[in-house]
């Protein structure tokens, strides 16, 4: 068995889709989801998955560690892949404290519950296990335009509490690798797209809005740079580190695709204008430039030559071909939607954007 944290979030559900959709099938490894259902978690994202004999869930805080530590000597998993966290930055910058416990002290939670557990287990399980710790390429702050992309030893410069709090997390991993021996891999990795993406980011906040003939908020000028991967790209490399990876090293999963914010949703746009027209004119006369993000990182890039080398990983979506896939599952995805669309979430839009939903032009 394997225990997912954060497996009905957007990432962790498509990687246990991913895992029970492999060559094994039905016969894949069980995973036990360990989520504690926030705005952001959602069983819904889980429910083609509802009657695999292989998935059981557990709602769950990971900042609980007795719980957690209960967890693994029932199940003894081999492997404990860390999904969960709070990881919208805009939220991060309206309210940091939640941030701070989920990500920080959830994280030194698991840790501590993996080292007590590992130290009654028997050796052959202390060998064989690993503690898989997800996280992003915003640990390394902000690129100029023509510097080189973030490689796994370039260093920590987080610039949003976000960021801050997820390198926190990373750092507190490699001290239980190297002080405790505790079995760890890091992976940290680009913007992700794709089905069952809460509408807080990016693109499925565009799609969302061009449907409902909303403004499409764009900050600033539209040009920050952000390097995209479509989430089954990143799921399998996340799968590839976990079977070769080796122990106490860190992974940069990227899509080699550096794309500014603006023509991010200039393509969305040209999709949705194929795939479902308005009745004049295209989505794009929706684009409307808001103020800026406070601190807002201007360009993300991620150098993935490790893992292609190491794991032979490499992604297999174009953002062409990523984003049209990801244009037609929010099309086909009515029920996910109105069940994601909570009141918090609208609670969420009206802070943000303002009561409309839609933007003023300010700067
Ligand atoms: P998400 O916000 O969609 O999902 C997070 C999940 O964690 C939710 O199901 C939520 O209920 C759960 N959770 C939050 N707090 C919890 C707690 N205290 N206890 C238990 N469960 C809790 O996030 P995501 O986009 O799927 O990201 C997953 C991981 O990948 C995160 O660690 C994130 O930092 C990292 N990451 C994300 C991206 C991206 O583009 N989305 C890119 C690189 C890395
Ligand atoms: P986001 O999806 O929040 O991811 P991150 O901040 O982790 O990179 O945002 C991606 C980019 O899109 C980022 O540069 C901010 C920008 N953005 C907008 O321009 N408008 C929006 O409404 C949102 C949510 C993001």
């Amino acid at each position: 068995m394997i225990f997912v944290t954060g497996g009905a979030g957007f990432i962790g559900s498509n990687f246990v889709a991913q895992w029970f959709d492999g060559p094994d099938g039905a016969a894949a490894e069980p995973v036990l989801v360990i989520d504690a259902l926030t705005y952001a978690g959602n069983l819904a994202s889980l429910a083609p998955l509802r009657s695999h004999p292989g998935l059981t869930f557990v709602r769950q805080d990971i900042c609980d560690g007795a719980a957690i530590l209960a967890l693994l000597r029932q199940h003894r998993p081999r492997a404990l892949l860390h999904f969960a966290a709070e990881s919208h930055v805009d939220r991060s910058i309206l309210g940091p404290g939640e941030f701070v416990r989920t990500n920080i002290q959830g994280t030194f939670a698991l840790l501590e519950a993996v080292r007590d557990y590992l130290a009654q287990a028997g050796a052959a399980e202390r060998e064989a296990f690993r503690f898989l710790h997800v996280s992003t390429d915003e640990v390394y702050g902000s690129l100029g335009p023509t510097d080189p992309p973030f490689c796994e030893t370039t260093a920590y410069a987080p610039n949003s509490p976000y960021a801050a709090s997820k390198a926190a997390s990373d750092h507190l991993v490699r001290a239980y690798h190297h002080t405790y021996g505790v079995p760890t891999l890091t992976t940290n990795c680009s913007n992700n797209y794709g089905p069952y993406q809460f509408p807080e980011k990016l693109i499925p906040l565009m799609i969302l809005n061009a449907l409902a003939g909303k403004a499409l908020p764009i900050y600033g000028d539209g040009r920050n740079v952000r390097d995209w991967l479509y989430v089954g790209d990143h799921c399998a490399g996340i799968g590839a580190v976990l079977a070769q990876g080796r122990v106490g090293e860190t992974y940069n999963i990227g899509g080699r695709t550096e794309l500014e914010n603006l023509t991010v949703v200039q393509t969305l746009c040209a999709v949705l204008d194929e795939l479902r027209p308005r009745a004049q004119g295209s989505y794009c006369d929706q684009i409307t430039f808001i103020k800026d993000r406070p601190g807002h990182d201007r360009r993300y890039a991620i150098d993935c030559s490790k893992i292609e080398r190491e794991l032979g990983w490499q992604p297999q979506q174009t953002f062409a071909s990523g984003i049209r896939q990801t244009v037609a599952w929010y099309l086909a995805a009515g029920d996910w939607i109105s069940e994601v669309i909570s009141g918090r979430y609208r609670d969420w839009i009206d802070l943000q954007y303002g009561r409309a939903g839609s933007s003023s032009a300010e700067k």
